[in-house]
């Protein structure tokens, strides 16, 4: 079977990673890849994966069976809709079901209209009503801009003043372009956050082991808002009486408004929640995997992920027994110094070998190699993964695997699961 996986960071070394412990055997490969998925794939380069035509020329020229999509970008473009119109099968939703991630004001609509639990809402496209509804609320007060803003198109407002700085600065296309010519603009909600992926084939939805992402920078949540600096799994605060919640209350009433809608939604469905004192409620959803949650949700997966993918893709996951690990995993991201900003590139990374050798998995985000050194090339760079009996052996491991791990201007957190741990106290 041949596999193609589309993306380029840490999420889909995770993917082709577990894909390629499948007993299908499947011939990997990555478009455009990167050097740690190298190692289990062939990678090509020179393709857009933003060009759904030359995506699927490739795929035609490599033989491809099955197509799997990591970021969101070719998800919106509609690549799984191309694929499949030329009769190659492809895991992910098609474009009128990405629009779930693809547009807030969609999504939050959606949710509004089936009753699936979220902070209540109003839809802007003028900032003098936008100013108002903020006046009238008060704050906090969260402000987010419509459409795609790269994890960052969110403004949490703590006063009035920032509120409405925040909704001119989103209206007039200042800050991020015409992801912002609709505000939405949301209740503050009081919780801890956790994420649960979910497989579904548009009818049976299953819900994957609870992960905890860490967004901010740097270490006690301080600093600014990231792709993600590190994961855990599962998340305490997901216990099994509030992962069943979740899935009664929000996964299978969304799967089903998506197909009322004539939307079906295949693929993963990603819930990002708030544990709120009312019990969950949705803060996002995305049409893909998160990353970097699935570099520890993924290792904790025993069954085999093709059967899975292949389920999902031809409507039969009913009935299917998905098998997890009663293991915890700990994902600590090594970034760039100066990252969520600007930052240098070109450092040769030392202590791979070392760190693998340890045991830790090492997933590679933003690398690339020059001179047969791999050196970075990305904000976040690799994500070092351990698991264990239980988070705090997870998180010690993989601390140690860092350690071993060295290139210039190389930050991370060191607090990586810091809530499992203190509830374990
Ligand atoms: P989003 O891109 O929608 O996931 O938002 C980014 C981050 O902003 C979330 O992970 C939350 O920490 C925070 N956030 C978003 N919406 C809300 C809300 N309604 N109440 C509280 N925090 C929120
Ligand atoms: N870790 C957050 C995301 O994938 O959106």
């Amino acid at each position: 079977m041949n596999i193609l996986v589309i993306g380029s960071g840490g999420r889909e070394h995770a993917l082709a990673w577990k894909l390629a412990q499948s007993k299908h055997e499947p011939k990997l490969y990555a478009v455009p890849g990167n050097p740690g998925m190298a190692e289990i794939a062939e990678c090509i380069a020179g393709v857009s994966i933003a060009d759904n035509s030359a995506l699927v020329s490739l795929a035609k020229e490599k033989a491809i069976d099955f197509v799997v999509v990591g970021p969101e970008v070719p998800l919106m473009n509609g690549v799984v809709d191309a694929m499949e119109a030329a009769g190659i099968k492809a895991f992910g939703p098609k474009k009128a079901a990405a629009e779930i991630e693809g547009s807030k004001a969609f999504s939050k609509n959606l949710m509004k209209k089936y009753g699936i639990p979220t902070a209540k809402y109003e839809v802007f496209t003028d900032a003098e009503e936008a100013r108002a509804y903020v006046e009238k609320e008060g704050a906090p007060i969260v402000i987010k801009a419509d459409g795609l803003a790269a994890g960052k198109g969110v403004i949490v407002a703590e006063t009035l003043g920032d509120a409405r700085d925040a909704v001119d600065e989103i209206l007039s296309g200042k800050a991020f372009g015409t992801a912002g010519n609709r505000v939405v603009i949301e209740e503050f909600m009081m919780g801890e956050e956790a994420s649960l992926l979910a497989f579904t084939d548009g009818k049976t939805i299953c819900p994957m082991v609870s992960s905890q992402d860490h967004k901010r920078a740097f270490d006690g949540d301080k600093g600014p808002n990231t792709g993600g600096m590190g994961t855990y799994a599962p998340a305490p605060v997901m216990t099994s009486d509030m992962v069943e919640r979740a899935t009664d209350e929000i996964l299978k009433p969304v799967i089903a408004a998506m197909a009322k809608e004539g939307r079906p939604y295949a693929g993963c469905l990603y819930a990002g929640l708030m544990i709120t004192e009312e019990g969950p409620k949705v803060v996002e959803f995305n049409a893909r995997f998160g990353d970097p949650e699935t570099q520890v949700v993924l290792p904790l997966l025993v069954s085999d992920l093709v059967d899975i993918m292949l389920a999902c893709t031809d409507g039969t996951l009913g009935g299917m027994k998905i098998e997890w690990s009663a293991a915890s995993s700990v994902c600590v991201v090594m970034a760039s110094g100066g990252y969520p900003k600007a930052y240098p590139k070109g450092f040769p990374i030392d202590g791979l070998t070392k760190a693998k050798a340890a045991g830790t998995l090492v997933f590679h985000a933003g690398t690339a190699e020059k001179d047969g050194q791999i050196v970075t090339a990305g904000g976040r760079v690799l994500g070092v993964v351990a698991k264990a009996a239980n988070v705090k052996e997870a998180a010690f491991a993989a601390y140690k695997g860092v350690s071993a791990i060295s290139f210039e201007g190389a930050f991370y957190r060191r607090d990586i699961a810091h809530r499992a741990l203190e509830r374990m106290k």
